[in-house]
């Protein structure tokens, strides 16, 4: 039964996994393996074609047990029925939570009040196929081309950009081979500018991509795209030019956006979590709408899994869990995302937003203090190159950074034997960080190297790795759309599950409106 209302230290399992940590002692993961020979067997689970391996990680079968308690404790199933319910989860603006309607099959059955959010997100979906096979097939073009639209540029910022600039990446050997789907986000100019310099404003389309079409970034950088429009083709090119996704249809009329042109999204949907919908316009029409309709598979399918099944074998809940092991009971404040597929290099910027935006927050859903720490700071950069900055901290500094290792078992890209290559880096790590090296096998292998006694004793305590450091290897067969959305929704449902253990509402986001408002006031100022 839910408690809601209840400080998540006040719960009787919090304690529970209190007294355990104490337990716990100094435990090595080196004890738990030995102890255990059928450890990754045990820890370990496996749904939409994504296998979690968390077999290296500081927990015994009690710690799972607790944590899947707390789980219950904390009301997360229902809560996460409610959500799936169309209530208004997200409190303080009121708002239902119904990204999941966005990949609904025709027959499952999402409402928000009076409104049809099935049946408004597939009206949604037949617009935007007509769109993206009209881009594709030429039928859509620019005023005064002979040619089809050759670029497209999504303009948008945080929601309206992360999800579509990570997929575009993801799913680069996905893509259709006549388009070049760009995006910009800052305000600063350069990237809108670099971009210009190289595109053609006869065959290129834009996409204004902002919920409420007010973002000071994206009406700076639309407004610069317009009058190169404008510039180039004359006013009346704005028509052909743009398409934009967003609830403001009063900024679009003023904008210029053609009625056929323009996508609609709904409150119930976050930024943060509306690539499923028009806002991954951009995507679709890089990747084709089979595509993105699997990509919404994939999603779909996570969410089955996240309804279903039990805490301990359910993907979603299983990264949360360990997540708040870590960030509330061992000390970790952060946790590092280590995709093995320069593909995903632009996944650890998506979840960044997606894990801090939502539960970056130090007050509870119903109005107290939170006393917890919450909101794990969430960073990264795909394999190799991390190996080659950061992982020395990660392997022998005094900070304790769980990460999330990502792979696909099949390269994304002809070059296959590079992958496996990618794929033995990333194994070798995982051991080294949870093994680590000792200092009698640092002397061994000194003394195997011919090294005298005296430079033994004073290198070897450089050269020991401590280990112990939690991974979890997250692995499928190959980057398609379908595995990007299972991927994605995995996250997002941790998020979430995060976010009920600690009573956070994770779907508004005032503590960004402060510095907007602030910009806005001092734009006259400067
Ligand atoms: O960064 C804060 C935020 O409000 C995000 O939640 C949102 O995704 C982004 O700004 C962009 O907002 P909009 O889509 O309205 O331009």
């Amino acid at each position: 039964m839910s408690r809601k209302g209840q400080a998540p230290e006040a719960r009787a399992t919090w304690k529970a996994l209190r007294a355990h940590q104490k337990d716990f002692g100094p435990v090595h993961m080196r004890d738990l393996f030995a102890r255990d020979r059928k450890r990754e067997q045990r820890f370990s689970a496996k749904a939409c074609g994504i296998r979690l391996d968390f077999s290296r990680h500081l927990i015994t079968g009690k710690t799972l047990r607790l944590l899947s308690k707390l789980v219950q404790e904390a009301g997360v199933g229902d809560l996460r029925d409610r959500m799936f319910a169309g209530e208004h989860i997200n409190t303080t603006e009121d708002r239902a939570v119904l990204h999941v309607a966005l990949r609904a099959a025709k027959k499952d059955r999402f409402r928000d009040g009076e409104q049809d959010c099935t049946a408004d997100v597939h009206a949604m979906l037949t617009r935007m196929e007509r769109f993206v096979g009209g881009v594709h097939d030429g039928s859509i073009r620019g005023l005064r081309a002979r040619k089809p639209f050759t670029d497209v540029v999504n303009i948008g910022i945080g929601g309206s950009d992360l999800g579509v600039g990570m997929a575009l990446k993801a799913l680069h050997h996905h893509r259709v081979a006549s388009l070049r789907v760009h995006t910009v986000s800052n305000i600063d100019g350069a990237e809108l500018a670099d971009l210009l310099e190289e595109l053609d404003p006869r065959t290129t389309l834009f996409v204004v991509c902002s919920k409420t079409f007010t973002t000071q970034e994206t009406m700076t950088n639309a407004a610069v795209a317009r009058r190169w429009i404008v510039g180039a083709l004359g006013a009346a090119a704005v028509a052909r030019h743009f398409a934009a996704v967003s609830t403001n249809d009063e900024a679009m009329d003023e904008f210029g956006i053609h009625a056929e042109s323009r996508f609609g999204i709904w409150d119930w949907v976050g930024g943060r979590y509306s690539i499923w919908s028009a806002v991954g316009l951009a995507l679709a029409l890089a990747i084709g709408m089979d595509n993105f309709r699997a990509f919404l598979a994939g999603g779909r399918a996570m969410d089955r899994h996240f309804r279903k099944a039990e805490p301990e074998q359910n993907l979603p809940m299983l990264l949360a869990m360990l997540s708040v092991w870590y960030n509330d009971f061992l000390g970790a404040n952060s946790q590092a995302i280590l995709p093995y597929d320069s593909r995903l290099g632009r996944f650890p910027a998506f979840l960044q937003q997606l894990h801090m935006e939502s539960n970056g927050k130090s007050v509870s859903r119903d109005g107290r203090a939170i006393r917890v720490p919450t909101g794990t700071i969430i960073w990264g950069e795909a394999g190799n190159n991390a190996q080659h900055s950061f992982y020395q901290l990660l392997h022998q500094g005094t900070r304790y950074v769980p990460v999330d290792f990502i792979a696909p078992d099949e390269a994304s890209s002809p070059l296959t034997d590079p992958h496996r290559l990618a794929l033995v880096n990333m194994l070798a790590q995982a051991t080294a960080f949870a093994f680590g090296q000792t200092a009698e096998e640092v002397r061994a292998d000194l003394e195997a190297e011919g090294m005298d006694k005296q430079a033994i004793r004073d290198l070897a305590i450089h050269k020991v790795h401590r280990g112990n450091r939690p991974s979890t290897l997250i692995r499928f067969r190959r980057l398609d759309p379908r595995t990007l959305g299972s991927l994605v929704a995995l996250y997002e449902h941790k998020v979430f599950t995060e976010g009920a253990i600690w009573g956070i509402n994770s779907f508004d986001q005032w503590g960004v409106e402060l510095g907007k408002k602030l910009a806005r006031e001092m734009e006259a100022q400067v």
